[in-house]
């Protein structure tokens, strides 16, 4: 039987750890598929010394590939969304699969993608785009495909779990650990699009259409990212029973689609408040199997080469197209419901001021969250004596106008210094 002929483009770490899977399992997945996975051509600006390319066909120009007669299926593993948008739409073109890696891609542009795609009777697949090697995007359409999905969360960016993982663990400072996660090498290129949110918005984007059969709205995300909680948040979240998460959550209601990524409280004692360092998880409510959780490594060469390498596998199996549409719906069945925006949700709170030690300063606090209708479920004050003291508040849920209007009240205290610290809570 003829072997499944494959172009790679971009070598970097996944495309290596690509190529050197589909190497050393070769016989697992022939004995899986019953066809030969062959890398016939490599795009890619330098070669890279992780990986052998004894027998392949390595070019420097990436377009050459998709336009190569000889490629069945294209992995576009270059990363970023000019080059890789014309790279994949002419692969499309030209009639082949393709399996991306590309979050931002597929966030941003995947509607266009998919129905090219189904015009030409191919593949788009990027499971790999989304928490590593969690087959997270399988689990949805394919595991979870029975039932009506009401909730996800996730942890889905590794970089910022690592920092507040770190954060918390050893009482440092956001900065601080940044500056080892760069080390380390777990951010991105650019760590803006790690720590603030960017990463885990794209991600968050695709997996709300998945699970809701939605289309694809990067542009109507509310992103938060972590760079301005600090050791003192974890500490007080501590002792309120909570740790803090950069959660990416999208609910399906009768009003629409909540679609955010933020920081967030999450009690101690729920599993996803241990996922720590690295690691990625995703929680999916739904209304026949209930509460799932996917655990497991968010990034990095082997976990992100399993989840293309399955997508391949998913190809041949199906010898072609795989008739599940890309997001799993239907396409004429995809609903436009509306997605709300952040100030028409609403959340317990967690809030943080630094107060002058003056009489009267909590009842003046008090008073401006009960003129909202904001009730505190529980207080701490710290260091009462000193001059400047911390207070941490947690209130009942709320809707996110009125937190937003209290606290510009708050703020406006003689008594307030700086800015008001506040992180929404979520109950699981
Ligand atoms: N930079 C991402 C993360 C991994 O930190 O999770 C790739 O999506």
């Amino acid at each position: 039987m003829d072997s499944v002929k494959i172009g790679v483009c971009g070598l970097g770490t996944v495309g290596a750890g690509v190529v050197n899977l589909l190497q050393r399992n070769a016989g697992e997945i022939q004995r899986k598929t019953g066809r030969h996975l062959e890398v016939v051509q490599v795009g890619c600006r330098r070669d890279n010394a992780d990986c052998d390319l004894a027998g392949i066909d390595v070019v420097r120009d990436i377009f050459a590939v998709v336009n190569n007669p000889a490629v069945d299926v294209v992995l576009e593993l270059i990363g970023g969304t000019d080059t890789a948008l014309a790279l994949v739409q002419q692969a499309l073109g030209n009639g082949k699969h393709v399996v991306t890696a590309n979050k931002a891609l597929i966030a941003q542009h995947g509607d266009a993608l998919f129905a090219l795609a189904a015009s030409a009777g191919v593949s788009l697949k990027f499971e790999a785009g989304i928490a590593g090697g969690i087959p997270i995007v399988k689990a949805i359409r394919e595991g979870l495909a029975g039932n009506t999905i009401t909730r996800l969360a996730g942890i889905i960016n590794g970089t910022s779990n690592f920092i507040l993982t770190e954060m918390e663990a050893a009482n440092r400072s956001f900065a601080d650990v940044l500056v080892e996660a760069q080390a380390l090498g777990y951010a991105e290129a650019d760590p803006t699009f790690d720590v603030e949110g960017i990463d885990a918005a794209h991600k968050l984007t695709i997996l709300s259409s998945i699970a809701f059969g939605v289309p694809l709205r990067f542009d109507a995300i509310y992103t938060e990212g972590i760079s301005k909680i600090t050791a003192e948040d974890m500490r007080f979240a501590s002792e309120f029973g909570y740790r803090i998460k950069h959660l990416g959550i999208t609910t399906k209601g009768k009003r629409g689609i909540e679609l955010r990524v933020h920081p967030t409280l999450v009690e101690k004692s729920h599993l996803l408040a241990q996922v720590n360092g690295v690691m990625n998880a995703v929680l999916v409510d739904s209304d026949a199997a209930g509460q799932t959780l996917y655990y497991g490594a968010g990034a990095g060469a082997g976990p992100t080469a399993s989840s293309v390498v399955a997508d391949i596998i998913d190809i041949v199996r199906n010898q072609g197209s795989d008739g599940i549409p890309n997001l799993g719906f239907v396409p004429a069945a995809m609903q436009a419901l509306p997605i709300l925006g952040i100030h028409e949700t609403q959340s317990c709170q967690y809030l943080r001021l630094s107060v002058l030690d003056r009489p009267g300063v909590l009842a003046r606090i008090s008073s401006i969250l009960g003129q909202h209708n904001i009730s505190i479920e529980s207080l701490i004050q710290k260091d009462a004596r000193k001059a400047l003291a911390p207070i941490a508040i947690m209130t009942d849920e709320i809707p996110e106008q009125a937190i937003i209007a209290a606290l510009a009240e708050l703020e406006a205290l003689d008594e307030v210094i700086g800015s008001v610290s506040r992180i929404r809570v979520e109950s699981f």
